[in-house]
């Protein structure tokens, strides 16, 4: 018995604020942003708590199951609604779940963290069959929207999976890290917004990333030749590009939703999930891999048989 994703659910905002919307804000351009980036808009004014439950309900439908199906609930996120209670503890109540819950903050990897702590989870004695794995971050809430450098990357969105126990699917390999000392290159300490040294970022995350996927396929006895399905943190889309030029991975076994989010951190990963779900790319045994990278500098990649 492993685990498989039985649904995919998302929730964006519905307020969208474009390049061109920006550009009448701050000194930048639509052509500056999608040339450095890739982002040509992205949605604003969400709450991590209310996308996660729309997020959550949508996924629990697709999955054809109802909420009191769901036996635990984890929620990766950097921007909670508070300090404490956890978030996830909202989403379980809102939906009316009565199961364990937790908060995961790996900042924009946190999917990846949160999918494999779940699915060991999933398949220890007494775990739980059906759990939600959600990623969502309000990042509208915690930038600085005079500084042009960060505000043109970030946005709002939520995306979710639902695992449940299957012989179908199967977590072949797995690859977490942290650089600890890498704080500085980018941070938001309570009631801040965040602080990026860009460049940098770019830089260690390509080298990060990289690594990462490396180690987790030699894990899985696979080579990228055998990858069908990439589903990358959605920074930049340069970022994608180069990891993808350096392990020799056609750009178009890519997914990308960011031309049209921005980077929402925690919720990229189970966005590009749903776009490749809707593309049909999430064919059964075919080959996923989840990566993951952001402050810490942390970063993770989960290699999973659909
Ligand atoms: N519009 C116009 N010009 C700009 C803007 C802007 N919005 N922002 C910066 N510039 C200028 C800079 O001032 C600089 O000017 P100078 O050459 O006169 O000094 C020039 O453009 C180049 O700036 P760089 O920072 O070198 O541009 P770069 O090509 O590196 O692109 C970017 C910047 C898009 C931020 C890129 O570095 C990047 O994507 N970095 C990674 C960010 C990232 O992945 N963050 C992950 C977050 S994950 C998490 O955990 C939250």
């Amino acid at each position: 018995m492993t685990v498989r994703v039985a649904g995919i659910g998302t929730a964006l905002p519905d307020k969208i604020v474009t390049n061109h919307d920006l550009a009448e804000q701050m000194d930048t351009s639509d052509a500056w942003i999608r040339e450095r980036s890739g982002i040509g808009e992205r949605r604003v004014g969400g709450l991590t708590s209310t996308m996660a439950i729309d997020a959550a309900v949508a996924a629990i439908e697709d999955a054809h199951l109802s909420p009191a199906d769901i036996d635990f609930i984890a929620l990766a996120t950097s921007t909670p609604d508070h300090t404490f209670p956890g978030t996830s503890t909202k989403v379980a109540g809102a939906i009316g779940a009565q199961c364990g819950a937790m908060d995961i903050n790996v900042a924009c990897a946190g999917f990846p963290y949160a999918y494999a702590t779940v699915y060991g989870l999933m398949l220890t004695p007494g775990g739980p069959e059906r759990a939600l794995v959600i990623g969502s971050d309000a990042m509208s809430s915690i930038v600085d929207w005079t500084d042009r450098s960060t505000a043109i990357l970030f946005g709002d969105g939520a995306g979710a999976a639902v695992l449940e126990r299957h012989e179908q699917g199967a977590l072949l390999g797995q690859d977490f890290a942290v650089n600890g000392e890498l704080r500085s290159i980018l941070y938001c300490d309570l009631a801040d917004t965040i602080k990026m040294e860009g460049r940098e970022v770019f830089k260690r995350a390509v080298r990060a990333v990289t690594g990462s996927i490396e180690t987790a396929l030699a894990q899985a006895g696979l080579t990228t030749a055998d990858i069908d399905v990439v589903l990358p943190h959605q920074a930049n889309i340069r970022i994608v590009d180069a990891i993808c030029q350096r392990l020799n991975i056609p750009m178009e076994k890519t997914h990308n939703v960011l031309e049209h989010t921005g980077n929402t951190s925690a919720a990229s990963i189970p966005l590009a999930m749903a776009a490749a779900n809707d593309a049909g790319a999430l064919q059964p045994d075919a080959i996923v891999l989840m990566t993951g990278f952001g402050a810490g500098m942390a970063w993770g990649t989960v290699v999973v048989r659909w």
